[in-house]
């Protein structure tokens, strides 16, 4: 990547190589201490268990800098714990928390030129990935694993920025199955979510919003984010649900909601039949941020929401507004959430 080139305001949310990524080894019960390798391609064994078995899970932060040019993590441990549950779902060893945060602190401090400045809406993105490697044929955990943390600079997930995206409500295909892996961050969730993305796209959609693998009645999520709705007075709804992803970004949300603007949020099912009660509606996630969703596709029918899903309703723009200056420190972090990278 070209620094000197860089224009900070209109990065997109795409791979970049950065100088460093920070690699451990797991091998014959135990973790090594890791360190940062330079070349971005890795060398595995064709037959690895991640790439026949899909025994692999991700996770998916940010580093962004304050007004001060410090750099700051988001509740990192939510993700170094989530880290720890997808691995156990998936027969990995986990991860112990502080190989987890050496990791994602080392990678970021050694690429800081690309952490961007302060007030682009810009950050930069950290993945940190769990593979299962060495060779095996069978139907079994690896032998061995590799845990990855690289990082790239982003600009905003859904390229229009902070701008309504319409949803198709998907009646055909489901993401995850009701007691399967839904709930963790692992690749076969999203290559399940591929094709019904692409016919999503085709009919005029940006993202696809699923229902619940059982009934085929409630809201779950998209394929990138965690959502929630908004009733009149000042009414927050998410779903609750044990095959999405359990989203940091909106466990903030509900939080903040509930404890700084005094809002009723509700955690629990959401029928797909509340849609016209909706007044707004919102993308949650580390990646999607806050992006406010204008209308929704659902058998045919086009439901729309805040001033006829052109603009961001007042109550997604002032949850957007706090939690994005929240994360860059411009307001008090009340509840410890901030890491700084030294
Ligand atoms: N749901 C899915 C499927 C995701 O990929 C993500 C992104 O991480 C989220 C929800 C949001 O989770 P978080 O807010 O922890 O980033
Ligand atoms: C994130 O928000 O960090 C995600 O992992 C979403 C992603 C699949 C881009």
């Amino acid at each position: 990547m070209d620094l000197k080139n860089t224009n900070w305001a209109e990065l997109d949310f795409s791979y970049k190589n950065t100088p460093y990524r920070f690699h451990a080894h797991w091998k014959d019960g135990k973790w090594d201490e890791g360190r940062l390798v330079t070349e971005n391609k890795l060398s595995i064994d064709e037959s690895a268990p991640c790439l026949h078995y899909g025994q692999q899970c991700f996770e998916g932060m940010k580093a962004q800098r304050s007004k001060d040019g410090r750099i700051w993590l988001f509740r990192p441990i939510e993700n170094a714990k989530r880290f720890q549950q997808s691995a156990r779902r998936l027969m990995m060893p986990e991860v112990p928390i502080e190989l987890f945060m050496k990791g994602v602190k080392e990678a970021v401090k050694a690429n800081a030129d690309y952490v961007p400045p302060y007030g682009y809406g810009a950050s930069l993105y950290i993945r940190p990935l769990l593979i299962g490697i060495g060779e095996n044929l069978g139907v079994r955990p690896a032998p061995e694993y590799l845990f990855i943390v690289f990082v790239c600079p982003v600009g905003p997930y859904f390229k229009q920025g902070f701008k309504p995206i319409s949803l198709k409500v998907e009646t055909e295909y489901d993401r995850a199955a009701p007691n399967g892996i839904g709930n963790v961050k692992a690749g076969g969730n999203y290559s399940a979510s591929l094709w019904p993305l692409k016919i999503a796209r085709e009919e005029g959609f940006d993202e696809v919003v699923y229902l619940d693998p059982k009934e085929h009645k409630y809201f779950e999520e998209t394929g990138a984010s965690n959502v929630f709705f908004v009733f009149e007075g000042n009414v927050i709804a998410t779903p609750k649900s044990n095959s999405i992803l359990n989203s940091i970004t909106r466990g903030t949300i509900v939080q903040v909601a509930r404890e700084e603007f005094g809002y009723t949020v509700e955690e629990r099912r959401i029928h797909v039949d509340e849609m016209s009660k909706f007044v707004e509606a919102g993308a949650c996630g580390t990646a999607a941020v806050i992006t406010p969703i204008g209308s929704m596709g659902y058998k045919g029918k086009i439901y729309k929401f805040y001033a006829d899903g052109k603009e961001a309703g007042p109550v997604t723009r002032k949850l957007y507004d706090y939690i994005t200056a929240l994360q860059v420190g411009d307001v008090e972090d009340k509840w410890g959430w901030l890491e700084e990278v030294t």
